[in-house]
């Protein structure tokens, strides 16, 4: 018995997306769930770490007449985690794609990882029977845990590569799940982790996607189109005119010196009770930072078309919340503009008024997220009175030089917040690390000038923290998330290819699924 529970490939959205663009969706992925094992060529196993083979695994070895048991001890398989073996052959199979479980019991992360590996491994995008069943795991539904973890590791980005017509990747491919108890886990998947993963996917594809084809005004066009007809959901766009009317000179300013409008893109999800406060995700959404007048050096430029990752999470983690239908009020806020040199463009020097009615001085101008995230927040603010405000952004460099590519740096004003994310994000499998804030990083930004001045030294994390916290009411629940170093893998993880990584999906889905009030 099997269920076919999906036939959504990933690159759906974005074909939706770019409407006018000549992509066509090609390399879909269905995934489905069963109990046993069917007659598949290809298929996927787990081995422990003692060698000892479950029973699913065992069946599997008598229909390879105990060459499958065989192979592995002649590998001197030692089924470490993650260790992966692929083998030929052995009839009735075509190939055999072993992947190691290690000795401890196996958590939610791990599970993830495991499917990860297994996309992965299955780089001939073969359709592949996935055996489920006998981990050594308490984590109900596991199987949508592997699947999960497929999703996200065979995500790929296709869409500028000349296709040939026996190109593997254009057929559908089916990767079937075996597992007792298939129901709950085609359930839990089908209603929740697939939505998840379509949102992570989302994001990757805004960060990936150059900046030519994506700029605020058709991101927004974007956003409302990924939401089309999902319920209590609504999408509202800010064009320049109702920006000036309510003083977002920060906002406008970072994007006059494009072709390109800004954007300010609003999605409020409101399905908790009426009277809950909601969450706010706020999301820095430069669709290309060249630097501005202060340009950026020509070394790793091109990288900053991923500059809207953090909206591009707030929209990922917005469309899963949602498609997965929590009772909670959420509200998303994406700061979107394109920070470019021309005759148009804020100077160094140059003061802003911002809708709070502070000042800035511009100092670089290469500094623009804290810019778009001053307005951004005083209007999630002002407009919500959010519960828990969180900003997420590519904001530094100093970030990335503090963290690499293993954490994300967390911010807030309240270590046990802080600790709360770090516990957030390590079960999530996105982790997050703190630096501080206090009241050398606010000095720091006084300005001669101005209220503040918008950059100012080292430490460069902190301090553009300083510059998002000035507009931050001061009892304000408040998490500021500089992913400038994880938004981008230069190597792959099992969940996350190189390229990148929609960071930040994972770790707010987590953060809001954590904060709902009990019905
Ligand atoms: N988008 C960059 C930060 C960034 C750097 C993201 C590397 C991803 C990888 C941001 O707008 C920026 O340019 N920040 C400056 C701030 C400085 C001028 C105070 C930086 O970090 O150098
Ligand atoms: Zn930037
Ligand atoms: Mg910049």
């Amino acid at each position: 018995m099997r269920l076919v529970i999906s036939k959504i490939g990933f690159g759906f959205i974005l074909s939706c997306l770019l409407a006018y663009s000549a992509y066509a969706q090609t390399n879909s992925t269905q995934f489905e769930f069963a109990d046993v094992a069917t007659s598949a060529e290809h298929i996927a196993i787990f081995v422990g770490k003692d060698g000892e083979l479950s029973k699913a695994v065992t069946n599997i070895n008598a229909k390879t007449k105990g060459r499958l048991e065989t192979a592995l001890k002649d590998a001197e398989f030692e089924g470490k985690f993650g260790k992966k073996l692929h083998l030929y052959g052995l009839a009735p199979f075509k190939s055999i794609i072993v992947v190691g479980t290690g000795e401890d019991e196996l958590s939610v992360r791990q599970l993830r990882d495991l499917g990860g590996y297994v996309a992965q491994a299955n780089s001939n995008h073969h359709s592949i029977s996935v055996v489920g069943d006998g981990l050594n795991t308490a984590v109900e539904q596991s199987a949508a845990q592997l699947a999960f973890g497929y999703a996200l590791g065979s995500y790929s980005f296709d869409k500028y590569k000349t296709k040939t017509d026996d190109d593997d990747k254009n057929q559908t491919r089916t990767i079937s799940f075996h597992t007792e108890g298939f129901e709950a886990a085609k359930d839990l998947f089908e209603n929740d982790l697939r939505h998840l993963a379509t949102g992570v996917n989302f994001a990757r594809d805004m960060g990936t996607e150059p900046g030519k084809s994506i700029y605020p005004e058709n991101y927004a066009q974007g956003v409302r189109k990924l939401f089309k007809g999902i319920d209590n959901v609504k999408v509202e766009i800010m064009g320049v005119a109702q920006m000036k009317r309510k003083n977002m000179g920060a906002l406008l300013g970072v994007g006059q010196g494009s072709i390109h409008d800004p954007r300010l893109v609003i999605v409020t999800y409101m399905s908790g009770a009426s009277d809950e406060a909601p969450i706010a995700l706020v999301g820095k959404g430069i669709t290309f930072d060249t630097g501005g007048i202060s340009l950026k050096p020509n070394s790793g430029q091109w990288q900053m078309k991923s500059d809207l990752s953090g909206a591009a999470a707030v929209a990922g983690t917005l469309y899963a919340v949602a498609k997965r239908g929590d009772k909670v009020n959420l509200v998303g806020v994406m700061a979107m503009a394109e920070n470019m040199p021309s005759g148009d463009a804020i100077r160094p020097g140059d003061v802003l008024k911002t809708m709070s009615g502070k000042t800035i001085e511009v100092i670089s101008t290469d500094a623009e997220g804290r810019l778009v995230l001053s307005d951004a927040v005083t209007y999630a603010q002002e407009e919500y009175d959010p519960r828990l405000l969180i900003d997420i952004a590519t904001l530094t460099g100093s970030a990335a030089r503090a963290m690499g590519e293993d954490y994300a740096v967390v911010i807030t004003r309240d270590w046990d917040l802080a600790v709360d994310m770090m516990r957030i994000g390590k079960a999530a499998g996105e982790d997050v690390w703190p630096l501080p804030l206090n009241k050398n990083h606010y000095k720091a930004i006084k300005s001669d000038i101005a209220d503040i001045k918008g950059s100012g030294g080292n430490p460069g994390a902190s301090i553009g923290a300083a510059v998002i916290g000035t507009f931050i009411d001061e009892d304000r629940k408040w998490v500021h998330l500089d992913i400038a170093g994880v938004d981008w893998l230069k190597k792959a993880r099992p969940t996350t290819p190189k390229g990148h990584a929609g960071w930040g999906v994972r770790f707010l889905d987590a953060v809001v699924r954590e904060n709902q009030q009990a019905e």
